[in-house]
């Protein structure tokens, strides 16, 4: 994808220059400015340009094509955040028989995308609206953004960060109402499926708020000293995004209490599950939730997005869902030895070096069959 083919463009003056705290945030912006990636030529939603590069991005709805026109500078970091998902889908799900075989934004998007409706697309789901929000969001904090800045800074005077000393709010604290705006209206599902309230439209609006609530419900105060030699005469604090790694846990987590859910034709709405005791109770509007049982993952099942854990590595010491009898189904295995050249032996010698020595190294893989 071109999207990706980009470059990195510096920090332009223009909106820093409204800011009472300079320094601090462009100090701040700094960290911020090299992993957002700028498409070439995407700054007016006039240009023809624009209307071009959205048009081909083919996974995008009409509403959201128009949404692409509108917002050409953050299409970017929308497209990073669906990716930056996927990638935390794979890490949180590595060890699982389901371990997230997603690879493209058309796999969460589009006409294309996966059309399960269990508790792993819940996961997806979720996952997909936090990080396009957590991207949104930096990315207005980075400067770079036409239609939002940093974030005015209100709150609770009383928290544990700044404690209760002398401080100010300062700096740019980040934009979570703007980034929740922004996605909320880009995954606004009411298009996908029509007027029609289905059930899997239900889920999917539920799923996509819990999602991005993670975010707002999680975000911190963080502060920084001023002052001459280490003291703290003044100190500055600012509202800060959680770690999407974080989020990405505590995305997991709701997963894993996913409430399993009934579509009432009748009522048009979401009703627990009999079927299931933990989820007598209404579901909370940050919790996960999902419509139909996931299958066992063994077999290749294209429908049920299941690829099967024939050929994965398994650990063939443990006894959880990365073991291999667990992983390959009761399969078996097979065991094959990779031999590696690599440092052993190695010591310090006086004065300043480690030396080793070069060994052939060999390492066990087991691989389900
Ligand atoms: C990823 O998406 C692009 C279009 O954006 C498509 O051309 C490509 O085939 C997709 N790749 C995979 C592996 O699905
Ligand atoms: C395999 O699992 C055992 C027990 O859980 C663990 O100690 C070991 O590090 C794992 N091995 C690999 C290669 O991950």
């Amino acid at each position: 994808m071109d999207i990706f083919a980009s470059h990195h463009r510096g920090i332009s003056g223009r909106r820093f220059l409204h800011h009472s705290h300079i320094l601090l945030t462009v100090l701040w912006s700094l960290s911020l400015v090299q992993t957002i990636p700028q498409v070439q030529g995407l700054g007016d939603w006039q240009s023809p340009e624009t209307k071009r590069y959205c048009h081909a991005q083919n996974w995008l709805s009409m509403r959201q094509r128009k949404l692409c026109e509108l917002h050409p500078d953050l299409i970017p970091s929308l497209t990073e955040g669906i990716l930056a998902g996927i990638s935390e889908c794979k890490r949180n799900f590595r060890d699982r028989r389901w371990n997230c075989p997603v690879s493209n934004v058309t796999a969460v998007f589009g006409p294309s995308r996966l059309k399960t409706r269990n508790q792993e697309m819940a996961f997806l789901q979720g996952m997909t609206s936090a990080s396009i929000t957590f991207h949104v969001t930096r990315a207005c904090g980075s400067g770079e953004v036409v239609e939002c800045g940093c974030a005015q800074n209100k709150g609770r005077k009383h928290n544990k960060e700044a404690g209760t000393g002398d401080w100010a709010w300062g700096g740019c604290s980040d934009n979570i109402r703007y980034g929740m705006y922004f996605t909320r209206d880009f995954i606004d599902t009411t298009d996908t499926g029509g007027n029609d309230v289905t059930g899997a439209n239900l889920m999917m609006q539920h799923n996509y708020e819990a999602g991005l609530k993670t975010i707002d419900t999680n975000m911190r105060v963080k502060c920084k000293c001023h002052g001459v030699s280490g003291t703290c005469t003044s100190k500055v604090c600012w509202n800060t995004m959680p770690k999407l790694e974080e989020v990405g846990q505590i995305v997991f987590n709701k997963y894993e209490n996913a409430k399993f859910m009934t579509y009432s034709r009748k009522r048009r709405r979401l009703r627990p599950n009999r079927k299931d005791p933990s989820s007598r109770r209404k579901p909370a509007n940050t919790d996960l939730v999902y419509l139909a049982a996931s299958v066992d993952y063994c077999e290749p099942n294209k429908k049920h997005g299941s690829v099967g854990t024939h050929g994965r590595l398994c650990n063939k010491t443990s006894t959880s869902e990365n073991g291999c009898p667990l992983l390959c189904c009761g399969r078996g295995y097979q065991t094959m030895v990779r031999k590696s050249r690599g440092n052993c032996n190695c010591r310090f010698e006086w004065c300043c070096e480690v030396v080793c020595e070069t060994c052939l190294l060999s390492e066990e893989l087991h691989i389900c069959n």
